[in-house]
């Protein structure tokens, strides 16, 4: 398990609660229920725009910064990346995700890396590895969303798990050893197909917070990943 701010090793299994399914009226006490069993904290940043639905930005994630050491994955399911990146890294983010599918993927990863912070890409379900192959040399993350987000609860698209294996392959193939993460329905049965398929990353909502215990809930997935 990650210690302080730490990403863990590249590749090595993480869990990632998505505070998306947490109750955004007491974020300090969602944060409090994992944060001894989890390695990171996984944040939906969301816009009206790029997704129809909108969710939260720096400033809250300057309120988590200081109600957790965990490392925060923040993914930004928005238009305009730019207008914010400098935000999420004063605020302390640690890692962000920007979508393939907005373009303007080199000066992305270029700003983000320059602000101190790891760089994620991440493609949507019908992407695919095509979409992030000329990018693997460049990025820490890949996220391979196995729903089209927007929302929490929503039920994983199988038709992902072979562009998972894809792009777990090409990582095999060049040698690479950025993290590979799944967001989107998973839950104790989908955890092993997408962790047979390569992926290391398991991003948790519904599966986390929608249980009575969402510490034995990040437990229960690590055991369902075999770990
Ligand atoms: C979806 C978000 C996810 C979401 C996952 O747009 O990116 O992180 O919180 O929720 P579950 O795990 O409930 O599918
Ligand atoms: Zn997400």
């Amino acid at each position: 398990m990650a210690t302080t701010r730490d990403p863990g090793a590249l590749g090595a299994l993480k869990v990632a609660p998505s505070i998306l399914s947490a109750d955004f009226a007491a974020l300090g006490a969602g944060v409090a229920a994992v944060d001894e069993v989890t390695d990171w904290i996984h944040v939906d940043v969301m816009d009206g725009h790029f997704v129809p639905n909108l969710t939260i930005g720096p400033p809250v994630v300057r309120s988590l910064r200081s109600a957790t050491d965990r490392y925060l994955d923040c993914h930004l399911m928005v238009t305009e990346p730019e207008i914010l990146l400098e935000g999420f890294a004063k605020a302390g983010a640690d890692g962000v995700t920007v979508h393939v599918e907005i373009g303007r993927t080199q000066e992305l990863i270029d700003a983000i890396r320059g602000l101190g912070m790891r760089v994620g890409l991440a493609v949507n379900p019908d992407g695919g590895a095509k979409l992030v192959e000329p990018w693997l040399e460049q990025v820490d993350l890949v996220l391979m969303m196995t729903v089209f987000p927007g929302f929490g609860g929503q039920a994983f698209i199988e038709s992902v798990v072979p562009e998972i294996a894809e792009v777990a392959r090409l990582r095999r193939e060049r040698a690479l050893s950025f993290d590979l993460e799944v967001d989107g329905g998973i839950d104790v049965t989908t955890t092993p197909v997408v962790v047979e398929a390569g992926a290391n990353v398991l991003v948790a909502g519904s599966a986390v917070y929608g249980k009575a215990d969402p510490a034995a809930a990040v437990g229960a997935l690590r055991a369902a990943a075999g770990s």
